[in-house]
């Protein structure tokens, strides 16, 4: 594809891995990020991984005069948008943020592409969008009942792009509709950095298996699954950033919006992680039973196949490779 691609959130966590990506793929990205939740040291590690510059233009993704700037002094052919708020109990406290970062910023986004007459787009969405699904694997015509703040923009940011795409059919949007990501770039060089104490399991995992964290509270032993506890499709994060290659070529080839989840088509429970997580650390993970977390689900997978046909896409690195990629970046640091 000619012109580079924007990646906004691109100095995140999976926004860094689909930087690299690209790179490799032979795309030129740019990092559009207001470092909210990353770290500049991010960049010199993408620029050596890609193998080449990567321009950075550090600005809010709702800012309209930063973005016309961006479309201007860059040859843009597409967009990647990742830049976005993703901790579901911080959305229950700041629903404003939340609704005006994760919609208003995909609608600056949109309008500021319109005018520069850029049609392809990326979108960051996720599995949270469905809430307790009723059947398994889930489809992407699954009904959309998110449970929280965080889902709802979710959902409210897909929509809208959709009747964008309804409007005005030379849009090619693709909305990714990720799963559990989890694991980092084999090299240990780039990873996921939470800020504040982690909430997801693996980089809890990675924390605890590294004397940082005391134990896991595993929330709940009797859900109706194998084991008791909550099964989720864990992908591998280098496997979503290829999503995202594959997708933009999709988009060079077809117009219109497409919704499509991207996961392994399979659950693992918290148990399983965590067993695999000890093989891969060969170490002990300290662990204790705890009540249920409110708004969690007994269990949900994709069902990825559309994204295996139309994208020529499939998610290949299993759990246990999810764990030592993610222990070998927590052994590096962890951190940037
Ligand atoms: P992340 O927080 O690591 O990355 C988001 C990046 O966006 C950060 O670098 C942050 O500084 C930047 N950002 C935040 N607000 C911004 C703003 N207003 N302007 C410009 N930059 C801004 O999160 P992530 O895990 O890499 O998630 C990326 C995207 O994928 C998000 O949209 C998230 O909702 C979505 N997603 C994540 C997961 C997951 O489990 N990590 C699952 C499904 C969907
Ligand atoms: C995984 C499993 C927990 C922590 C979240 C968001 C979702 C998406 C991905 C952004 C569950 C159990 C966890 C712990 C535990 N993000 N667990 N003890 O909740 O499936 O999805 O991240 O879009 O929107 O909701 O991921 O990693 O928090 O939990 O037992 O300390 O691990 O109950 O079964 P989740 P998670």
């Amino acid at each position: 594809m000619d012109g580079a691609i924007l990646v906004t959130g691109g100095a995140g966590y999976i926004g860094s891995h689909i930087v690299v990506a690209l790179a490799q793929a032979g795309h030129t990205p740019i990092v559009l990020d207001d470092f909210s939740n990353s770290a500049l040291d991010v960049m010199p590690r993408l620029e050596a991984l890609g193998g080449r510059p990567i321009p950075l233009i550090v600005a809010d993704v709702r800012d309209m005069v930063a973005l016309r700037r961006t479309f201007h002094d860059h040859p843009i052919a597409g967009v990647v948008h990742c830049a976005g708020l993703k901790s579901v109990g911080e959305g229950e406290e700041r629903p404003l943020a939340y609704w005006d970062v994760n919609v208003g910023g995909t609608i600056a986004l949109a309008e500021i592409m319109g005018e520069a007459g850029v049609a392809r787009l990326v979108f960051s969405s996720s599995a949270t969008v469905y809430g307790q699904p009723d059947v398994l694997p889930v489809p992407e015509t699954a009904p959309l009942r998110p449970q929280s703040v965080y889902g709802r923009t979710k959902r409210t940011a897909e929509d809208f792009l959709r009747d964008l795409t309804r409007a005005n059919p030379n849009w090619r949007i693709a909305i990714l509709r990720y799963f559990n990501p989890a694991g980092a770039h084999p090299s240990a060089r780039i990873g996921e950095a939470p800020t504040a104490r982690p909430q997801n399991l693996v980089p809890l995992l990675c924390r605890i298996a590294a004397g940082e964290a005391p134990q896991l509270a595993i929330y709940g032993s009797d859900w109706p699954t194998s084991d008791g506890t909550g099964v989720r499709d864990y992908l591998h994060v280098q496997d979503l950033a290829e999503g995202h290659v594959a997708a933009l070529g999709f988009l060079s080839e077809n117009a219109g919006a497409v919704t499509l989840n991207l996961g392994m088509g399979r659950g693992s429970s918290v148990l399983e992680v965590v067993h695999a997580f000890e093989r891969a650390c060969g170490r002990r993970i300290a662990r204790v039973f705890a009540a249920r977390r409110p708004g969690d689900v007994a269990r949900y997978y994709a069902d990825p196949s559309a994204a295996n046909r139309l994208l020529g896409w499939r998610a290949s690195r299993d759990l246990a490779t999810i764990c030592a990629d993610a222990w070998r970046w927590q052994q590096a640091g962890g951190r940037y």
